[in-house]
């Protein structure tokens, strides 16, 4: 595994993105700063003093739906690693004592086939102040926990585990999914979610052995894999 480190980036996905032609597979980018930081749907990811990297995918891989589930995994145990438990909020966010402390961020490039696959990562380390909407839903693992973790180290141990598991998954792609069922952070909440471009209200009943979300909704059990539903930020117990 290669790494490329920068103090200050626009995004470590968008690098890797520009330059996946002449970078090889699993080269990892890591930037102490982001200064256009992505999130999911469109949204920015805004940092502090936190761990930051992409890992470039060049090969040909036939399960991309649940690659974002198992990153989570192998940021899951390794954090167990530092005594640290945390859920797995379906299907890219890593949650600690009910807030947000991670997101991963899948990115593709297509020209007239798949060329390369984009790991994105955030890791709220440092953090303590949130504003806006996050200051409810976002944490770090400082905030949470109180422990000091070297980044370098932290770095490099779930870098190395995202790849000892991905390699796992080529030939067995479902060899980590009873983990993110036993550790899911919506099983059993009611949470709104939209699908084919409606808006509904149901309980999750947990994650399938094929890493499916079920939903109870008005009576009918939904199987939703990662892709086909957007949650809403809301959800009760
Ligand atoms: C999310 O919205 O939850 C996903 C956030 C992913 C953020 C990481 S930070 C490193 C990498 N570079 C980016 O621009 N985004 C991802």
């Amino acid at each position: 595994m290669k790494y490329i480190s920068f103090d200050t980036i626009p995004s470590t996905n968008l690098y890797l993105k520009e330059n996946y032609k002449t970078l090889d597979s699993f080269t990892v980018c890591h930037a102490n700063h982001q200064t256009s930081g992505r999130g999911r749907l469109g949204r920015t990811w805004i940092d502090n003093d936190d761990l930051l990297f992409s890992i470039l995918i060049k090969e040909e891989l036939e399960n991309v739906q649940k690659l974002s589930l198992l990153v989570g995994y192998s940021i899951m145990r390794t954090l167990k690693h530092y005594e640290i438990d945390s859920l797995i909020k379906w299907p890219n966010d890593i949650m600690i004592n009910d807030k947000k402390i991670c997101g991963i961020l899948l990115e593709s490039v297509y020209t007239d086939k798949l060329e390369c696959l984009i790991i994105g990562v955030g890791l709220n380390l440092e953090t303590t102040i949130f504003n806006g909407e996050l200051i409810d839903k976002a944490s770090s693992i400082r905030l949470e926990t109180n422990k000091e973790i070297n980044k370098e180290e932290l770095l490099i141990n779930i870098t190395n585990n995202i790849i000892e598991d991905y390699n796992i998954y080529k030939n067995e792609s479902c060899f980590f999914l009873d983990y993110i069922s036993n550790h899911s952070f919506l099983t059993n909440k009611c949470v709104l979610f939209n699908y084919n471009e409606k808006d509904y209200e149901g309980k999750v009943i947990g994650i399938d052995k094929e890493g499916n979300i079920m939903i109870e909704c008005d009576g009918d059990l939904l199987v939703i894999s990662s892709g086909e539903v957007s949650l809403t930020n809301n959800y009760k117990s």
